[in-house]
């Protein structure tokens, strides 16, 4: 395997693996979409690749999902090995790598991994990335202590064979953690009720979880805990009166609501997974 590092000269790389002798059709799909549709890129004012750029999606991510670092402890990995499987351009990598851990950020589209290796020499880190299919990881078995996956397991064709792939990577002992969206939730009502579509509704794959689905997914790990989480916030990506509704009206009168009351409702399924 090369994987190359922040500021080094190495183009990243398409990787082979099992999937090499299988349809690449639906592979070329996700990459060709998300090439184009970089997470998060529709609320960017800021040229892209710069440290604006790059500052404004960080800002965006964590005031939308208020969240994660509540659950997520991003300096709780000093000195251990962990990879991002679909690190889009390293938002989240960046906080694991000023925490301390030695990080590899992994992503099947090309842009964000450059994008993701600027973002880390802007900002002095060191960190690896390479472009590779999370379902045929080109990386050796029981090699990270975490695997983080945010919103990359609903995106992919085979949800099932990525797990393995996780799980298979992991060490003995260690943790994934791992988003994907939750069926039953507010937001997925919301979307049919103002009929507001959801992000990335047109990606070549979108799947939504029940719990029980999402838990039988993980069965290869010893034990899970799920948590339901994000709640709404003021969208910065629509506008007009629906926006001026959800905003003013829903979004308040939501959040006053007891959260025992409504966690089931919660848009993401986060769990966390010991192997
Ligand atoms: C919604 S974005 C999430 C990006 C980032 N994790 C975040 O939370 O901002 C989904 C990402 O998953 C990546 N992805 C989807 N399927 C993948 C696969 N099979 N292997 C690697 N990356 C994949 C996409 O390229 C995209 O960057």
């Amino acid at each position: 395997m090369s994987v190359s590092q922040t500021g080094s000269e190495a183009p990243a790389q398409q990787r082979g693996g099992p999937m090499a002798s299988e349809t690449k059709a639906p592979y070329a799909a996700i990459q060709a979409y998300w090439n184009e549709h970089i997470h998060d890129l529709a609320i960017a004012t800021h040229e892209i690749g710069t440290l604006e750029f790059f500052e404004e999606l960080d800002e965006y991510r964590f005031d939308k999902l208020r969240y994660l670092p509540k659950l997520v402890d991003f300096s709780a990995y000093r000195g251990q090995r962990l990879l991002e499987l679909g690190c889009g351009v390293g938002i989240d990598l960046v906080h694991f790598a000023r925490g301390g851990a030695q990080v590899l950020g992994v992503d099947l589209a090309q842009r964000s991994i450059e994008l993701g290796q600027e973002n880390f020499r802007l900002r002095n880190l060191e960190g690896a990335f390479a472009v590779m299919n999370g379902e045929a990881l080109d990386l050796p078995d029981e090699g990270f202590d975490v695997v983080y996956a945010h919103g990359v397991v609903q995106y992919t064709a085979n949800p099932a064979r990525m797990i393995e792939e996780i799980h298979r990577v992991l060490k003995p002992g260690g943790t994934a953690i791992i988003m994907v969206y939750n069926r039953r939730s507010w937001l997925r009502l919301m979307s049919v009720v103002m009929r507001v579509s959801l992000e990335h509704e047109n990606a070549p794959f979108l799947r939504t979880f029940s719990s029980r689905e999402f838990r039988s997914l993980l069965k290869p790990f010893r034990s899970v805990r799920m948590i339901p989480e994000r709640f709404p916030v003021a969208t910065r990506l629509h506008k007009g009166l629906k926006a001026v509704l959800y905003n003013k009206l829903f979004v308040g009168a939501f959040n006053v609501l007891p959260r025992p009351l409504v966690r089931w409702s919660g848009w993401h399924l986060m769990a966390f997974a010991e192997k």
